[in-house]
């Protein structure tokens, strides 16, 4: 298979494919080194392996690398720029939405894609963001208090607009 273009963290890529049956995650964690998206089940039941591809939240290791040509994908190595943490990674920081961290990346790029689509979401809508992402340490209290949280300090971030603001 010839180079495969995409869009991968705001950048244009080409990447040599062996294999256009191998998973996104594979091709992301092989190849790329991209080690941040982890792999829990590859059967898409975990939400560990969760990355954004066209603004939503999807698991990786379900996606064959051959049919992401032109798409854009942001992976959880994205969100750490030079502002510091991404809003969402610093309110599991302050809120310890963490123990052994291995399900976090994939809580934090499913609640990236929410509050990229609503700044605002209730808690309803939080919990169903993440009711497909598995944790085997905490129990989930602190990772909706992290979610909450990130709701907080990113919902009312200058600029943000609310899903009614948008409709406008
Ligand atoms: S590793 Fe992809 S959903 Fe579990
Ligand atoms: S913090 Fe260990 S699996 Fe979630």
């Amino acid at each position: 298979m010839n180079g495969l273009r995409l869009r991968l963290n705001h950048e244009d890529v080409e990447i040599q494919v062996r294999d256009p049956a191998a998973t996104l995650l594979d091709v992301l964690r092989d190849d790329l080194g991209l080690t941040g998206t982890k792999s829990g089940c590859a059967i898409g039941y975990c939400g560990a392996c969760t990355v954004i591809v066209d603004g939503e939240a999807v698991p990786a290791c379900l996606l064959m690398i051959g049919l992401l040509e032109g798409r854009e994908v942001r992976t959880i190595e994205d969100l750490n720029g030079p502002e510091g943490l991404d809003p969402v990674q610093a309110a599991f920081v302050r809120r310890a939405g963490l123990q052994c961290g291995f399900c976090t990346p994939g809580h934090v790029m499913a609640l990236r894609a929410l509050l990229d689509e609503d700044p605002e979401p209730d808690d309803e809508r939080i919990r169903r963001t993440v009711d497909g992402n598995y944790c085997r340490c905490t129990g989930y209290v602190k990772i909706l208090d992290s979610a909450r949280e990130a709701v907080a300090t990113q919902g009312k971030r200058a600029g943000a607009t609310t899903p009614a603001e948008r409709r406008r």
